[in-house]
């Protein structure tokens, strides 16, 4: 059992399935009190459900005022996971403006607009904790998906942000950045997600086993592929050459396409 969350008022965003129920799961088992989340209604209530959370559907870019008043009046950790990757891999095409505006929006505002809802109490308590579920594409970038690799490179950005300006003010900040994660979002990626993810793909629980780590070790970036942290090396070293390895990459995609 994890001290810091025993008894918490915890809020998981996009948890009525994959990577947010599996948190929203976990936090529970450790003793949290879960505010389970999704625009998913039906979706939602049956997490909330099974692990003895409160379901608060709606938009994640604006549930922190009803969260807060299902846990009692105070949120200690907040999740930021739910996210969208949407089919937008080929710029020959006009810009697929609508698709661009619902990753920012999701991927990165709802993020932004949680933690101006939720720095004033944590700030004038002196804790609290945002977990932001970013990807790997938000420090590696994706083939075949420039809204969610720049989107993903945002919510990074962001959650960077977030710890360096507060951390000597009491907010724990995590950056949870997984390649392939079994769920329907991996389902959805097609065959740049099959030649990419799928083969090193692990379970949403993985994930939450991760993040628990992180929390223990008080760590923000966390790697639930810790291979990762090489490639990520790798682009900050030399970027030509890692492009050049990864335009192969874009290249044997386009064979398969
Ligand atoms: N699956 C992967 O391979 C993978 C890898 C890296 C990062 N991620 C990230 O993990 C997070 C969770 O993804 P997942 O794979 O579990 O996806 P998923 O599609 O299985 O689940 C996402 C959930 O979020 C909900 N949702 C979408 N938009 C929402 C909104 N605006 N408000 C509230 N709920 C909303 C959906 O209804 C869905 O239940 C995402 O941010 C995703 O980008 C996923």
């Amino acid at each position: 059992m994890v001290e810091a969350v025993q008894g918490a008022g915890v809020v998981v965003t996009g948890a009525g399935g994959g990577i947010g129920a599996a948190l929203a799961r976990r936090f529970a088992a450790e003793g949290a009190r879960v505010v389970v989340n999704d625009l998913d209604a039906g979706r939602a209530e049956a997490v909330a459900g099974e692990i003895g959370g409160i379901a608060v559907p709606g938009d994640a870019s604006a549930i922190v005022a009803d969260a807060r008043e299902a846990l009692g009046g105070t949120v200690d950790v907040y999740c930021a996971n739910a996210g969208v990757a949407l089919e937008d891999g080929d710029l020959e095409q006009p810009v697929d403006e609508k698709s661009w505006g619902l990753a920012w929006d999701v991927n990165v505002m709802a993020h932004v607009r949680a933690a101006h809802a939720l720095l004033p109490a944590w700030l004038e308590r002196g804790s609290g904790r945002f977990v932001s579920t970013v990807s790997a594409a938000g420090l590696l970038t994706m083939i075949g998906a420039p809204s969610y690799s720049v989107t993903k490179h945002g919510a990074y950005a962001f959650a960077e942000w977030l710890s360096l300006t507060y951390r000597h003010r009491g907010l724990k900040v995590h950056a949870i950045c997984p390649q392939g994660v079994r769920t329907d979002m991996l389902s959805a990626t097609g065959s740049a997600g099959d030649l990419v993810l799928r083969p090193t793909a692990i379970d949403p629980a993985d994930v939450a086993d991760a993040l628990f780590e992180g929390i223990e070790e008080d760590r923000f970036l966390i790697l639930p592929h810790p291979e990762v942290a090489a490639f990520y090396r790798a682009r900050a070293a030399e970027p030509d050459h890692w492009l050049t390895n990864m335009n192969r990459i874009q290249q044997k995609w386009e064979e398969l396409r």
